[in-house]
């Protein structure tokens, strides 16, 4: 059962909850509590963590522990309902900061077992907690954070599109009382999982809550056969008495054991020139080199090249599943294109959306039954034209793993950006089942094949923007792409969602055209390449369309990513906020940092505040100096030539809790300071 979860406690002398719990009318007459897996009809009142039924019938199940292994950083506990033919073993792993649950159902019965909940982690959450912060999300507005009080009643978020969504991965941050970016407790879940999913948290009739994070499973769609078992998606979790700042840094350590780098470990993040919002579907041979020119030209380090290349993709209404060079486009297929960007000195890399099919395609004239839906006989319907393959079938999977294994062994592909552009409707399966569970896993197989057959390749997510970005696909992918939303006001919002939960590395983010395409607003070359420079920074425009002087502004940020990248991609990442909507966020380590100032909106402040960094807390003396900015306005602080040249001296603790003097940002205004211990 639980005790406690949050602040580390000396448990040497530790009294029987039994012994101590006082008994509550109108309840059992011995008191249920929060167990590690509560199943209902004991007297537990809360969220169930397992439900299931065997011939159609509810289980009552009465689980009683088997064994628990207790080591150091692990605990492992096997739960046992020998009258019910089931077992559940739950894996508890501390690393990294976090905790890492693992639920697995087993059917020990002679009949078969379904299975409707299995809980990935059931919390308790202490009577200490004040809000809930999650994200929301739609196609060109991901990661939109959420705040909200504690439930009196019950809170739930649920996603049923079939995949992770564009409110980003499937978690939560609760916030204890006066907790914020830098103090305070914070208890936070994410879930490792790219399919339906929902986290709920209700009050525990105790004063305190209970907080569950689940796969979604439809009625029906898991059957075990005797023998046969079931996993829950692991759960991250996380405890937290920094501040968010805490999470987010333990976040970051666990996503980052558990990426796979082609070599073992991380090279610089090379800049990406993406085709996609320079050309869309005006492809050809002759126009995409051209672009490859330009985008050398410009110091671009991989060539992405995008929807649009393969059979009779002229527009978005044909072609997915026909993952072949268009003969009129390509004449000559795409080894010339390919040949011609090794030859400029960048990596090729190729858009894929292996999992769609267009209605409109020689693939689903073939084979029309190797949809999702197809079974049901109803109309499918189309979103952006196109229907989802059925991934639980083998023969789907085998016929995706042999065309891409086709593309990368005859083309110098080394970078495949997937993508996933729509939601499952309905995810029924050949043989007629719910098959939303078994579609993530079938996605996750082919890309496990894909990585293990090509262990060179990075792998880039992508969903209509950030419609699949989680842990999951974190152990699988190198690149989340955040958003097709490149303007830069909505990415400051959307990329601090994102680096919630993921760290800066894996977060797409391209310097995009004025006027932005997704939103219609203008913003400065600068102030475009400052909110994308920590990222994994590419480029994605048209190179032709713009003047001599932005060319070469573009090229300064581009030289200047390549000498700060190292610092930005690894150590710790802090977000902060200053006064009146100001936006901060510093990466590296507390006496050796690059800290970014983002003013996304105009303030109603005469004079910008000054900025505390808590992190310089311990810090004696720094050294701070203004690498770059964005800034408008022509009134600044004299001391501001000092930080641009040799930089401006300070103590440590002035900075922490006085704070750094900033110029004036002007409406979407930004600046980049390297701060160090001197
Ligand atoms: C999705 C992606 C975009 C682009 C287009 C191509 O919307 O998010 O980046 O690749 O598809 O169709």
């Amino acid at each position: 059962m639980w005790r406690h979860w949050g602040a580390p406690v000396d448990v040497t002398a530790l009294a029987p909850l039994a012994t101590t719990q006082p008994r509550a009318t109108f309840s059992t007459d011995v008191p249920v509590p929060l167990a590690l897996v509560p199943v209902a009809g004991a007297g537990w009142f809360g969220p169930a963590g397992l439900d299931c039924r065997r011939a159609g019938k509810p289980l009552v199940v009465r689980l009683s522990a088997q064994g628990v292994v207790c080591e150091t950083d692990r605990l492992e506990a096997v739960l046992a309902d020998e009258d019910n033919g089931l077992d559940v073993t739950v894996a508890v792993v501390a690393a990294d900061d976090c905790m890492r649950f693992a639920v697995m159902v087993r059917n020990t019965g002679a009949t078969a077992l379904q299975i409707d909940r299995v809980a990935s982690a059931v919390l308790p959450l202490s009577p200490s907690a004040r809000t809930l912060i999650s994200f929301s999300g739609r196609h060109n507005g991901e990661l939109v954070e959420q705040r909200t009080a504690v439930p009196t009643h019950g809170w739930v978020r649920e996603q049923r599109q079939g995949l992770t969504g564009h409110g980003g991965p499937p978690g939560l941050f609760v916030l204890g009382e006066g907790a914020g970016w830098h103090r305070g407790e914070v208890w936070a879940l994410q879930l490792v999982w790219s399919g339906n999913h929902r986290i709920l948290v209700e009050p525990d009739g105790a004063g305190g809550w209970t907080l569950l994070a689940e796969a979604v499973l439809a009625s029906g769609e898991i059957t075990l056969l005797p023998g046969e078992s079931f996993a829950a998606p692991e759960a991250i979790t996380c405890f937290s008495a920094t501040g968010r700042n805490g999470v987010i840094a333990a976040f970051h350590r666990s996503i980052r054991s558990a990426i796979t780098w082609p070599g073992g470990t991380m090279r610089a993040r090379p800049v990406h020139f993406n085709t996609w919002e320079g050309v869309y579907f005006e492809h050809d041979d002759a126009r995409l080199g051209a672009l490859a020119e330009a985008a050398a030209r410009l110091g671009a380090e991989r060539f992405v090249v995008d929807d649009g290349w393969f059979v009779g993709r002229g527009n978005d209404r044909a072609g997915l599943g026909d993952w072949s060079a268009d003969p009129v486009r390509y004449p000559r297929g795409l080894a010339p294109l390919a040949e011609k960007v090794l030859s400029l000195g960048m990596e090729f890399g190729l858009w894929i959306e292996p999992e769609m099919v267009n209605p409109d395609s020689q693939l689903y004239l073939d084979h029309p039954e190797w949809v999702l839906g197809s079974a049901t006989g109803a109309p499918l319907p189309e979103a952006r034209h196109q229907l989802v393959l059925d991934l639980t079938l083998p023969e789907v999977r085998e016929h995706l793993f042999s065309t891409l294994c086709d593309l990368l062994r005859h083309l110098p592909v080394t970078y495949l950006k997937w993508d996933h552009n729509r939601a499952l409707a309905p995810a029924v399966t050949a043989q007629g089942n719910c098959g939303s569970h078994a579609q993530v896993l079938g996605a996750w197989a082919l890309w496990d094949r894909i990585r293990a057959s090509f262990p060179d390749i990075e792998i880039e997510a992508c969903a209509a923007g950030g419609g699949r970005i989680d842990a999951g696909f974190a152990a699988r992918a190198h690149r989340f792409w955040a958003s097709d939303n490149i303007d830069a006001t909505s990415r400051t919002a959307i990329q601090r969602g994102f680096l919630q939960f993921m760290p800066p590395e894996l977060m797409g983010a391209h310097v995009g055209a004025s006027p932005a395409h997704a939103t219609g607003r203008s913003q400065a070359l600068d102030f475009r390449a400052l909110v994308a420079l920590p990222g994994h920074f590419g480029i994605e425009l048209n190179p032709e369309r713009m003047g001599q002087q932005e060319v070469e502004r573009l090229t300064h940020w581009v030289a200047l990513y390549k000498r700060v990248r190292d610092r930005l991609h690894h150590g710790t990442c802090w977000l902060g906020e200053g006064a009146d909507g100001l936006v901060w966020q510093a990466h590296g380590a507390p006496g050796d940092f690059l800290l970014l100032v983002t003013r996304p909106r105009p303030t109603s402040l005469a004079r910008e505040a000054p900025l505390c960094l808590p992190m310089l807390g311990d810090v004696p003396q720094v050294m701070v100096r203004l690498i770059e900015s964005a800034i408008p306005h022509r009134l600044q602080a004299p001391a501001l030539g000092a930080m641009r040249s040799s930089g401006l001296r300070f103590s440590g603790s002035w900075l922490a809790g006085n704070g750094l003097p900033l110029p004036h940002l002007g409406g979407e205004g930004a600046a980049l300071f390297e701060v160090r211990a001197a």
